[in-house]
């Protein structure tokens, strides 16, 4: 199942930001193969955006094979990338992928969806693993976007000057909302909704679809009253956290 949001908003997303500048990705190619721990011949990264993620890793793993539900990123992507990465265009939910992997990676988006759409994509990720493959899944922590709750900002002044994010959260379903828009043409407005887990439940759910977390590297965390973003925080206030799964 997709949610019907996704395409709307991811498409917007991507017309507002546009390409990321030469060597955006570089610190977080290396943190994932740092993660990942051992040398990479095959990766599948899942939501792979333009590709630029993929081409910044593409020099340091042998085979990479990405999926991305926007066809306008696919089709960008196609145009830039080396030989070793295939691009597929499809829903992570139902797309048909032959090859196993050593490493799967799904970097900043997990929680689309209901718990039993989670459940799918984590029962995916156990069936395109090699056996002792693992992925990494940054995941949403539901403490830190309870504090969003109806913070407003500018996105980036400098690059994006008229585009304005608001966050919300839903306390009984444990999502966040995030609403972007023109503030020069509010009907330009599309809202993503991603499900929160702490540790315990993506652990439970991960061992639903026969997966064992194995570590758990939380990110950093924006100070709400300060408007300002450190890099380093605690497992518990962290925006989002990477989990590494194996079977
Ligand atoms: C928040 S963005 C993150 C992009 C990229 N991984 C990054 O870290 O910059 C989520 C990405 O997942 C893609 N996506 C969302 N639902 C998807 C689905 N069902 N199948 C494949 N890709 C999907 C979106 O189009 C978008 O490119």
């Amino acid at each position: 199942m997709e949610s019907n949001w996704a395409n709307d908003f991811y498409k917007m997303q991507y017309k507002f930001i546009g390409n990321y500048p030469e060597g955006y990705h570089t610190k977080a190619a290396n943190e994932i193969l740092e993660q990942a721990g051992k040398p990479v011949e095959s990766m599948l990264e899942l939501g792979a955006w333009d590709g630029s993620l993929a081409r910044a890793l593409s020099n340091q793993v042998g085979q990479i094979t990405t999926v991305e539900l926007i066809k306008e990123m696919v089709e960008k992507a196609k145009s830039l990338n080396p030989d070793n990465i295939e691009t597929v265009h499809g829903s992570f939910y139902d797309v048909t992928i032959k090859h196993k992997f050593d490493v799967i990676i799904y970097i900043d988006g997990f929680g689309v969806g209901t718990d039993d759409d989670q459940l799918k994509l984590l029962k995916n990720i156990k069936h395109w693993l090699k056996d002792d493959g693992c992925a990494l899944i940054d995941v949403y922590q539901p403490e830190h976007w309870k504090k969003a709750d109806g913070v407003e900002m500018y996105l980036n002044r400098r690059d994006m000057p008229h585009i304005k994010r608001r966050y919300s959260y839903d306390f009984e379903a444990d999502i966040m909302m995030d609403t972007w828009w023109h503030e020069k043409d509010e009907k330009l407005n599309s809202t993503q909704y991603l499900k929160c887990y702490t540790p315990d439940e993506i652990h439970n759910l991960c061992r639903r679809a026969g997966l064992n977390v194995t570590g758990y590297f939380p990110h950093g965390a924006m100070d709400y009253e300060s408007m300002k973003y450190h890099e380093h925080a605690s497992l518990k206030e962290c925006l989002s956290y990477r989990i590494k799964v194996v079977k």
